[in-house]
């Protein structure tokens, strides 16, 4: 029988690392744990409570209310896949907005809320046979994890994708907007004090601007199954 390992996936923002995560998951019968509905039902959160807007984000706040903050998924069984509840309501579609888009690194900046955040996922990732996704877990949640691929893509491919997806969702936004903030979380994410999205020393990078999804999951999977050989 083969091993169990935990796989940390990190990288910018639409490089299709929930695809790729939810795929291997499925294939291996693991858990996948998708950080970055994490922060932004935090930062949901934040918005539902006038914390913050587009000029405005009132940090003092946030931090004390975060011990009134409960984060699940609940695995939706029609859908193949886990749901974010917030407070035990389902907000799966509201943290996909690009209103949330917008705030959610200056929220991510807040080390008292990633403290909170990290403590849940490394609970989540205990008994391993788990694929996480996000920008900090090959570096801090899971520093030892057996497997850690860091996804990058162009800014306008990433951009393209994320317009497509808002699109189809029937959200009207332009593809300019949504190339601004693509690279505005960028800067945000790979500037902020506290650990800021840098890839793993140990980490195996894919730049799937010319992979199709297809071709990204057979290489990852050959690296899964090569660490997964039980000797
Ligand atoms: O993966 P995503 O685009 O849904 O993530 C939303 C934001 O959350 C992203 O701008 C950065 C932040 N994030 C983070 O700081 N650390 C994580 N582990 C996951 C996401």
């Amino acid at each position: 029988m083969n091993k169990k390992i935990t796989i940390a996936i990190d990288g910018f923002s639409s490089t299709g690392k929930s695809t790729l995560a939810k795929q291997l998951a499925n294939h291996l019968g693991y858990v996948y744990v998708d950080t970055g509905a994490m922060y932004r039902a935090v930062t949901f959160f934040a918005m539902q409570n006038g914390y913050i807007n587009a000029d405005f984000f009132d940090k003092e706040s946030l931090i004390n209310s975060l011990p009134f903050i409960k984060l699940q998924f609940k695995f939706n069984f029609d859908l193949g896949f886990a749901e974010m509840y917030l407070n035990d309501v389902n907000v799966e579609t509201e943290i996909r907005t690009i209103e949330v888009s917008s705030f959610v690194s200056k929220v991510a900046e807040v080390s008292e809320v990633r403290a909170k955040l990290v403590e849940q996922q490394k609970e989540m990732g205990k008994d391993k046979g788990i694929v996480m996704d996000g920008r900090d877990i090959g570096t801090v949640v899971f520093p030892d994890a057996e497997l850690k691929i860091f996804m990058t893509a162009s800014a306008t491919t990433r951009a393209q994708r994320r317009f497509d997806e808002l699109q189809q969702k029937g959200d009207d936004v332009s593809y300019e907007a949504v190339l601004k903030n693509v690279e505005e979380r960028d800067y945000i994410d790979t500037h902020r004090v506290d650990s800021p999205l840098v890839k793993a020393h140990d980490a195996i990078e894919i730049d799937n601007s010319y992979l199709n999804r297809e071709e990204q999951f057979q290489v990852v999977l050959d690296l899964v199954n090569d660490n997964t050989k039980t000797l």
